[in-house]
């Protein structure tokens, strides 16, 4: 049999031919090729702590190793540069009536990217509006009249001010672009033709900048009226003097008057996407290019269902216990108990219905699950952080062992991969399908790991990524999220049984994060 195999072919039998040889082979240091079972000091990593998986590498890295080490390669791990998305530069112009979700997919949209380390502003053109108004009132005591009758295009001056308002906005997008930006969302009703045309007419004189517009339809009566209560209860400074009748009135002939004059997108030309009543439909029109087609299957995605998504990490681990980070070790007596309990927390909770369970692939997840009587999933995106060289170590151990190293991660938790392994940044990358899939989902309870629901729960809450790798998340405590218009709710509950704390504040920071609200933002507008 052997004699037909391609004489290219690897073998067991040709490595360990290989190893034997190497294994008696002592290496002229003056040779280029760096000596790989002892690492150069720099490396810091040949102590008695490093795993085995150094010295099982050896031979094959001494042909493949590069003659310099690359310049980021410090102790066990390193930081790694966040991507270069210089080239980045997208306009998203919202198209649609007023109460028709422009601002919250804005919103959601600003959040995803965020998360995935684009730099993204929402420019909002009532919130311009307002405060050019706020300025001339101080300036002139004169107070612009902002009731509807100003949102009508018979009101030749008042079109005249918000035509000007609109290109404002969108020039200090654009100016916003150029001094780094990646994707600058002009929330406004851009709801005619003429100015569509303008827009994009405008964002093609700045080179490699593109335009997708993103028109939100809705013509479900629920909805709207969901959206138009919204508007008014929810401190919108336009009505901060009136009654909610009043407010509600008066928002209502606003719709009317845009109603009058709106245009759908049909323009054959233009890049678009039409999303009706938020993932019922939607149209895509010549969307080309890698963010622009992340963006709009993210948008495809989103539906407005009320839902809760349900973290919680395993019952503690038997490596918890030992202090020792990765692994795939089961649960200790405390966590075996943890995992006994949850079925009636959950239930309790849900009532009666439906919740799927996702778990990682690693035994104390799907051991933590398996009391639950619900549909269950593994996900191989959800295993914990690969701490590479540094797995099964506890804190200590590696502190002694790489006191650089410790600190660097420490200085910079983030960025930091580990050798082998993995950094925050890498479990975002690798997280985000699953973000997707959650967000096509309804009841979700994940039973996660310390760093994986991290990541996720930075998403939900609009977290930066240096709060990112310390916010708490403890063994024993479900956390329940209720999506909103604007955020999430959040609640937590912590069975009584006890188990380690496994967090590590930021060294010489204080702990407290601040989460954003659910309440929509008015970008510092006093209501
Ligand atoms: C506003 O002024 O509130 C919205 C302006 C618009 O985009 O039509």
């Amino acid at each position: 049999m052997d004699s037909d195999r391609n004489p290219r072919e690897v073998t067991p039998a040709k490595l360990s031919l290989v190893d034997n040889a190497l294994s008696g082979v002592k290496l002229d240091p003056h040779l280029a090729v760096p000596r790989v079972h002892t690492p150069p000091a720099m490396f810091g990593a040949g102590g008695p702590m490093l795993k085995q998986f150094d010295q099982s590498n050896a031979a094959s890295r001494v042909g493949s190793q590069a003659a310099t080490p690359p310049r980021s390669v410090v102790g066990i791990g390193n930081k790694v540069a966040k991507p270069d998305y210089s080239e980045a530069k997208i306009v998203v112009a919202m198209v649609g009536l007023p109460a028709r979700g422009k601002s919250y997919l804005s919103n959601k949209l600003m959040r995803y990217l965020k998360w995935l380390e684009y730099d993204v502003k929402v420019f909002n053109v009532g919130q311009l509006r307002r405060s050019r108004a706020r300025q001339k009132a101080q300036e002139s005591g004169k107070h612009e009249d902002h009731t509807a009758s100003y949102f009508s295009h018979d009101n030749v001056e008042a079109t005249r001010l918000r035509d000007q308002l609109a290109t404002d906005s969108l020039d200090m997008l654009i100016q916003w672009l150029r001094d780094g930006g990646n994707v600058g969302i002009h929330d406004a009703t851009n709801s005619t033709r003429s100015r569509r045309a303008k827009i994009e007419e405008r964002v093609a004189q700045e080179k490699g900048f593109v335009t997708i517009f993103l028109e939100s339809v809705c013509d479900d009566p629920a909805l709207i009226a969901a959206n138009v209560a919204l508007k008014v209860s929810s401190g919108d400074p336009d009505y901060k003097d009136m009654s909610r009748e009043e407010a509600k009135a008066d928002f209502l002939r606003r719709i009317k008057q845009y109603e009058a004059v709106y245009e759908t997108i049909t323009e054959p030309h233009l890049s678009y996407l039409r999303i009706i009543n938020v993932g019922n439909q939607v149209t895509v029109c010549r969307i080309h290019g890698y963010l622009q087609s992340r963006i709009a299957f993210y948008l495809m995605n989103l539906h407005l269902k009320p839902r809760s998504i349900f973290f919680s990490r395993h019952g503690e681990s038997q490596y918890n216990v030992e202090g020792k980070i990765g692994g795939d070790s089961p649960l200790s007596e405390r966590g075996q108990k943890y995992a006994t309990a949850l079925p009636a927390l959950i239930t309790d909770n849900i009532g009666d219905a439906p919740l799927t369970v996702w778990t990682s692939t690693l035994q104390r997840t799907i051991l933590t699950a398996q009391h639950l009587p619900y549909n269950k999933l593994t996900w191989k995106s959800l295993d914990e952080l690969d701490a590479g060289v540094c797995d099964g170590m506890t804190y200590e151990e590696i502190e002694h062992a790489y006191p650089d190293d410790f600190a660097h991660r420490d200085e910079d938790k983030f960025n930091y991969r580990y050798r082998g392994g993995e950094s925050y940044r890498d479990v975002v990358v690798r997280l985000e399908p699953v973000i997707m899939e959650l967000e096509r989902q309804e009841n979700i309870l994940i039973i996660g790991h310390q760093a994986i629901l991290r990541c996720l729960y930075a998403y939900f809450h609009n977290l930066p990524q240096a709060d990112l790798p310390y916010i708490k998340i403890p063994l024993h405590t479900v956390i329940k999220l209720t999506p909103k218009a604007y955020g999430c709710d959040e609640e937590r509950y912590t069975l009584p049984i006890g188990a380690v704390d496994t967090h590590r504040p930021k060294p010489g920071s204080s702990p407290q994060l601040q989460l954003s609200g659910t309440g929509r933002e008015y970008y510092g507008e006093k209501a």
